[in-house]
């Protein structure tokens, strides 16, 4: 898979660990930054692959930041994301069956690396289930409207 990482400066060694995870897998990883620990905004970082996923540029984001809910708020103000907080693996399948998020984000000031390793391997793993919870996304996505 092609997959959209993008970060704040309090996840950026995390980042770097989550890239070489995911290419040690196969998969194709465009990082759009920060690539340093300078304090930042976590808001340019979510809306630079929340833009690059709702563009099928890539096929799926990943964001982390202090907690991973700033940079994921800033991700779904962008039409066509659903960008999902996950601090543990059954979460991060469930958003992917049910929800069909196309962006996960979880923060690294609450998962070590590990866990956020399984958080990945669970969404990546997972498919949507489509049927009631296709209607369910046609809802938020009317919202957009
Ligand atoms: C940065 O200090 C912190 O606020 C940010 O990483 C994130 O946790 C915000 O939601």
């Amino acid at each position: 898979m092609k997959i959209a990482i993008g970060n704040d400066h309090a996840a950026t060694d995390l980042k770097f660990e989550i890239m070489e995870y995911l290419m040690s897998k196969g998969h194709e990883v465009v990082n759009f930054g920060t690539d340093t620990k300078d304090s930042c905004h976590y808001p340019l970082y979510g809306e630079k692959v929340a833009r690059a996923v709702a563009a099928g540029e890539a096929d799926c984001g990943v964001l982390i930041c202090g907690t991973g809910v700033g940079i994921s708020i800033a991700a779904n103000k962008v039409k066509g994301i659903r960008a999902a907080v996950c601090s543990e693996p059954v979460t991060a399948r469930l958003v992917k069956e049910h929800n069909n998020a196309n962006i996960i984000a979880f923060g690294a000031r609450i998962v070590g690396a590990e866990t956020a390793k399984a958080i990945v391997d669970a969404y990546l793993n997972a498919e949507f289930a489509g049927g009631r919870h296709q209607n369910r996304i046609d809802m938020i996505s009317a919202i957009e409207e």
